[in-house]
């Protein structure tokens, strides 16, 4: 394995990541054989999610290991919101609620940022760095598949960020200069690989078409 902690991250979710690109969600959507529908509860399901990461990591950005990975420029919940307008129309957060997958997600969240405040590190990593990644790649696919240009996929742009390489490493320097002893190292690695599943878990259900049962979440 490799010796800093951003490289034990990309090792560590190595095979979990080949795992989710050949997801069956993730091969409609290279496919272009997503539907809009599939879409707009994909979109939805991130809003949760992002909602609920990106109020712990602000609550926490004190915690060394959260102002690591708090970037302001990364923060998605507004973006998103400009696509439910889109998707959804004005009364979109009537019309959202989020389902099984995305409940267990968010309690995951909210659980670390209780009681593990050091694993918001993983969260953020598996998220930002994927949408900095592979996420460039699925904005391309979408916008083919659904023939969107820029409306839509406001999450996927970050305005705010010049060199999306750059900052990438950017965001790994801030990663190793954490000083991680070897015991968190690996749990950090673990909760990373978990993230993967929980989005592996979020997509499979979307594919599904599970009924999303309505529950609040205060977000
Ligand atoms: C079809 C789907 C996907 C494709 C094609 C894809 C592709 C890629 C590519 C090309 C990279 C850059 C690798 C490098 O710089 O060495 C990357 C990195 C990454 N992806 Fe994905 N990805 C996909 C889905 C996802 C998903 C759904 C997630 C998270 C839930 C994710 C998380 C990550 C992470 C965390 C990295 C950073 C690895 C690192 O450099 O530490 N990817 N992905």
């Amino acid at each position: 394995m490799g010796n800093t902690l951003s490289e034990k991250l990309k090792e560590g979710s190595r095979e979990i990541h080949s795992e989710i690109e050949k997801n069956e969600l993730a091969r409609r959507i290279e496919s272009g054989k997503i539907t809009f529908d599939e879409v707009k509860r994909l979109i939805a399901g991130y809003f949760f999610i992002y909602s609920v990461l990106e109020r712990a990591l602000e609550e926490n950005r004190e915690h060394l290991f959260v102002q690591a990975v708090y970037h302001r420029e990364l923060l998605r919940r507004e973006a998103i919101k400009e696509d439910l307008l889109f998707y959804f129309g004005e009364n979109w957060a009537k019309e959202i609620h989020p389902s099984i997958s995305i409940q267990i997600y968010c309690k995951r969240i909210e659980e670390v940022s209780k009681y593990n405040k050091e694993l918001l590190l993983s969260h953020a990593y598996v998220r930002y760095m994927g949408d900095l990644s592979g996420g460039q790649i699925i904005k391309k696919w979408l916008g083919d598949a659904l023939n969107l240009t820029d409306r839509g996929l406001t999450f996927y742009n970050f305005n705010q960020i010049q060199d999306i390489n750059e900052f990438k490493s950017i965001f790994k320097k801030g990663i190793d200069m954490i000083p991680a002893d070897d015991e968190t190292s690996k749990r950090i690695v673990e909760e990373s690989i978990l993230v993967f599943l929980l989005n592996i878990n979020m997509f499979n259900e979307i594919v599904r078409g599970d009924r999303v049962l309505t529950f609040n979440l205060d977000v």
